[in-house]
């Protein structure tokens, strides 16, 4: 599948982070010296995903456009939805259908860091003729995720924040959709938690057969919380300054 476009979901209220989300969105706190939102562009971009919608919402909406422009410096054209109230990742992502327009679509959740981005997994995609692509990543706390259910190497579905992890895999925020995406996220009802669920959207592609994993390799995390905010802060640190001791002594060498 051809795979040019790319849906940063940045929405939500970042209740977790209270009070550094009181006045501001999640995706703009700092991820050690970068805004947290920088991450998914500059992954997509890498991955060769020039056209980007970011969907967010709340009341500092705008500040992004102030941060991002249009997105002419990250090396892609960025449009912007609008997200009213908080009603999950899958309604979040139902905003790009317009966007999407028939074309498949790399979605990543906008407070997702993967030390060696996505652009793999979108090559494994763009192999892909049709359906869905997760990416999994074995985690000591799985219960914090989606968790996927195998037998035998084979996915047979998917558990959201289960009590009891039926393995140590969590499904992490990146996703690969063909077009069917849509009308799938229109066959989901609210959960529980009265959101629309991007595991049951990953459920139906399950059922049908229709999809695939990739394995994450390096670090991967979401920023939800103040420990993990800390944690990938700590890690974008040491893999900046790993990068600086490994490049060549540059410059005109006067130092
Ligand atoms: O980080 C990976 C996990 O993300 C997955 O393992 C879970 O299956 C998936 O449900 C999700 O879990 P969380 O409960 O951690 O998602 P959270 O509500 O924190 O939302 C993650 C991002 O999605 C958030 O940074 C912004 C975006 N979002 C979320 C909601 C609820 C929106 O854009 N709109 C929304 O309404």
């Amino acid at each position: 599948m051809k795979l040019r476009k790319g849906v940063i979901l940045a929405g939500g209220l970042g209740t977790r982070l209270l009070p550094l989300t009181k006045i501001t969105n999640k995706h703009l706190l700092p991820v050690f010296d970068r805004p947290m939102v920088y991450f998914p562009l500059q992954m997509l971009v890498a991955a060769g995903i020039t056209e980007v919608l970011l969907v967010t919402g709340g009341n500092t909406a705008g500040d992004f456009l102030r941060l991002l422009e249009n997105g002419e410096e990250f090396g892609c054209s960025l449009r912007y939805a609008y997200q009213r109230g908080e009603g999950g990742i899958a309604a979040a992502l139902k905003l790009a259908r317009e966007f999407a327009a028939g074309d498949p679509l790399a979605v990543l959740l906008g407070d997702n860091l993967y030390e060696n981005g996505i652009a793999a997994a979108a090559e494994d995609f763009r192999r892909q003729s049709e359906g869905g692509r997760i990416l999994l990543k074995e985690v000591a706390d799985p219960q914090r995720f989606g968790v996927p259910v195998m037998e035998g190497g084979r996915l047979l579905r998917i558990e959201e924040k289960p009590a009891q992890p039926a393995s140590r895999y969590a499904v992490t925020g990146c996703y690969f959709y063909d077009a069917g995406v849509f009308e799938k996220i229109d066959r989901c009802r609210p959960s529980a938690r009265q959101e629309l669920e991007i595991t049951d959207v990953n459920n139906l592609y399950l059922q049908e057969g229709r999809l695939e994993a990739s394995f994450v390799a390096g670090w991967w995390g979401d920023a939800g919380t103040f420990d993990s905010l800390r944690r990938l802060s700590n890690l974008v640190a040491e893999q900046g300054a790993a990068a600086r001791n490994a490049a060549p002594a540059g410059g005109d060498g006067s130092h």
